[in-house]
């Protein structure tokens, strides 16, 4: 590297790490019936969160994900009658649009849909997954120039009785994961690298009977993976060989010991900006009652280390207490609720640094950091 390039290289390092405004967009659940994406923004040096706009959707997104490049944001519609899916197009964080909508769940009666994840290589296909009533489908969505959804590639089907409630790539995006909820199991597909379709299903019984894998995601060394378990409230690692298939490797608790896991249904997992850490987070079922939040060190080929934190939040979450690792830190992450409706920002080992209240309803479903 020239001197020059390493200067501007190290330039553009400094920059970044001084940047102190961080946004996110958060998605909404059914509420008083105006719904809205909410755009937020977190001063780190101020430890300040502010909810800066809000864009009205007619759509009630429970779950949102960016495309590769953030350009695009794909939705569940919570309120269409047929399962479908949105795509907003994302100028910057406060200028986002609906371009399309588009209904899958082909094979499927009676569901909604529940998640999408996009691939971030060519053609950038995006996969959707269905819950409630028969929702055994799932459906490979093409998308055009621009990114927003436009077609249907595959329509498929796991097994009678699944239900997906999330999904991940494997790190060279070889498999996609899913978290079979409905069928108390973890599904490996292989992932077409030129059209994006699935094949060549295999399924790995979850850790015992009503564990209920909800949410998936991978290392990206490419040894371990790890899933969120609603039904026994417990993250559990998983080793993964060359060829998809998954050994369980250990499951560590997300309530304290002489706690009940029918009292709760586990929400979150995810990995922090540098996989340095894996955060976790549950949801109590009574409104009276906590969740938690906890965090993992993971060792140098991502195995889970130690249990750093099992922390009661400070309400049940209602339908999320959904953890968001921030991309600036590996320490700091958003976590949503929708019990009364807020956002705020923890630190590993601190707490809750900061809070907005946005109390009007439907609030606040997941979040993604956008900066
Ligand atoms: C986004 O773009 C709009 C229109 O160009 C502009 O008014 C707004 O300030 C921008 N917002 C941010 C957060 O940059
Ligand atoms: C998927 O199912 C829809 C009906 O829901 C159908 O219109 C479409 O042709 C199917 N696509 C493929 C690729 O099978
Ligand atoms: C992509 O976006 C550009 C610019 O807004 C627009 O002119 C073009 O028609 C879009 N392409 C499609 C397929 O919608
Ligand atoms: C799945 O359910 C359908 C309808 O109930 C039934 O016809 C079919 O045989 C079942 N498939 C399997 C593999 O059990
Ligand atoms: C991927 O799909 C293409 C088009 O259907 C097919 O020609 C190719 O053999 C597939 N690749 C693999 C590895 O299955
Ligand atoms: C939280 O979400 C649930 C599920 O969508 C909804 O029924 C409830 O009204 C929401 N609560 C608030 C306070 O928005």
């Amino acid at each position: 590297m020239h001197f020059l390039q390493a200067f501007l290289a190290l330039a553009s390092f400094v920059a970044l790490a001084m940047t102190a405004k961080h946004e996110m967009i958060v998605g909404t659940f059914p509420g008083n019936g105006s719904e809205f994406l909410y755009t937020l923004e977190y001063d780190d040096a101020a430890q300040s969160l502010e909810l800066v706009s809000k864009t009205p959707t007619s759509a009630v997104s429970g779950w949102i994900t960016f495309s590769h490049d953030k350009k695009n944001l794909y939705g569940t519609d919570w309120n269409a009658e047929q399962p479908t899916f949105v795509s907003y197009s994302v100028k910057n964080a406060t200028t986002i649009k609906q371009e399309a909508s588009i209904v899958g769940g082909e094979g499927c009666s009676g569901a909604k849909s529940i998640f999408a994840i996009a691939h971030p290589n060519p053609p950038y296909t995006v996969y959707g997954n269905y819950f409630y009533g028969d929702a055994k489908c799932g459906t490979v969505f093409s998308v055009d120039e621009n990114g927003t959804l436009d077609g249907i590639v595959q329509n498929f089907t796991y097994a009678n009785g699944s239900a997906v409630h999330g999904a991940a790539f494997s790190t060279d995006f070889e498999y996609l994961y899913s978290a079979d909820d409905g069928g108390n199991c973890i599904w490996t597909h292989y992932v077409n690298d030129t059209t994006g379709e699935l094949s060549y299903p295999a399924s790995t019984d979850a850790p015992s009977k009503g564990s209920d894998p909800r949410h998936i995601v991978a290392h990206p060394k490419g040894h371990y993976l790890y899933v969120v378990l609603e039904g026994s409230s417990e993250v559990a690692q998983y080793e993964t060989d060359r060829w998809g298939g998954l050994t369980l490797k250990g499951t560590w608790p997300l309530i304290k010991e002489g706690e009940n896991p029918s009292d709760f249904w586990a929400d979150e997992v995810a990995l922090s900006v540098n996989s340095k850490y894996l955060w976790a987070s549950n949801r109590a079922r009574n409104i009276d009652q906590k969740g938690y939040i906890s965090v993992f060190t993971l060792g140098p080929k991502g195995e889970i280390k130690d249990q750093l934190e099992l922390t009661q939040t400070t309400t049940s979450g209602g339908f999320a207490n959904a953890v968001a690792p921030s991309l600036f830190c590996d320490d700091t992450v958003a976590l949503t609720d929708n019990s009364t409706g807020f956002v705020q920002i923890w630190k590993r080992g601190e707490g809750v640094k900061a809070h907005v209240d946005i109390e009007d309803g439907g609030c606040c479903a997941n979040a993604v950091w956008y900066s």
